[in-house]
């Protein structure tokens, strides 16, 4: 079926429990690439207004994150008052995206790998970076290259908490398109550099062909300017109170500005998913002729 790059959801609130007719929607919407956008505010408490300042980073990272298993932050400042106030917001964002995806993703019920709550407070327009393969101003599918993740689903809840300002993202071709366009030029991996890899501590597990073919597809996106210039693209502006969840492994974006943004990441297991074949593991090992995980 057809989609427009971006579906809209309509949910009173996170722990709604939707019409059945919207949870195949977003499902097919979601497996198919498309942006799920909804309306969900998620509002600040009493005191935590302190959390909207980019004087929260302690500087050496563009954001905060937050593990839900132990409650540590990482990347804020040394202050127990501030933290505090950041940590109750943080969590109770990584509950109610839980609660969100529980409702809304009844399929995925009990597969979906909750992993680390993050939080954006700086202004991303003009912010300099230190490479172009950390440059999310320029199109590409989310891949990590310390953190290989075997074929599992990349599933985010994103939020725009400033009060004040959208978040501005482009969203670009479909995920078989793209990994069409540049699978040629990636050479096979090689399975001495993935052990080198994880013996070196580069990689917490050993690099998968998929892990490999994903970090390549999302380097040569961001190096070729010429596809980054003539690349069709769609603008998205999400309103302050706005939310958003996509597979950031599959759906080409990039950020183009905004302050104060949550997300959360969840995994999923490839055959969990109701099609499959549409999964960036399925469309590259298609491509491969082989399996990558
Ligand atoms: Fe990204």
């Amino acid at each position: 079926m057809a989609m427009n790059p971006v579906e809209t959801v309509q949910l009173s609130h996170w722990e709604s429990i939707p019409e059945p007719g919207v949870v195949a929607h977003a499902l097919d919407a979601l497996e198919s690439g498309c942006v799920l956008r909804l309306p969900l505010a998620f509002p600040l408490e009493e005191g935590e207004q302190v959390v909207l300042s980019d004087a929260l980073l302690d500087g050496s990272r563009k954001n905060i994150s937050y593990d839900p298993a132990t409650g540590r932050l990482k990347g804020c400042v040394d202050d127990p008052a501030l933290a505090g106030r950041l940590r109750a917001v943080m969590a109770r964002y990584a509950r109610l995206s839980a609660s969100l995806l529980d409702n809304l993703l009844p399929a995925y019920r009990g597969q979906l790998e909750a992993g680390r709550t993050s939080y954006r407070p700086a202004e991303i327009a003009g912010r300099p970076v230190r490479s172009w393969r950390r440059d999310d101003t320029r199109l590409h599918v989310d891949a990590f290259p310390a953190t290989p993740v075997n074929g599992r689903r990349l599933l985010r809840v994103f939020h725009n908490l400033n009060p004040e300002g959208v978040r501005r993202w482009c969203v670009g071709e479909p995920f078989p398109e793209l990994a069409r366009r540049f699978f040629g030029q990636i050479l096979p991996p090689a399975r001495w550099q993935a052990r080198l890899l994880a013996l070196l501590g580069l990689t917490r597990s050993l690099r998968s062909p998929y892990d490999h073919y994903m970090l390549q597809l999302h380097d040569r996106m961001k190096a070729d300017l010429d596809y980054q210039y003539s690349a069709g693209r769609l603008a998205l502006a999400f309103a302050p109170g706005e939310t958003w969840v996509v597979f950031s492994d599959q759906a080409s974006h990039a950020v183009l500005g905004g302050q104060f943004m949550l997300e959360q990441t969840f995994y999923l297991p490839v055959e969990q998913m109701v099609y499959p074949e549409r999964s960036p593991l399925r469309v590259l090992e298609k491509l491969a002729g082989r399996p990558l995980v």
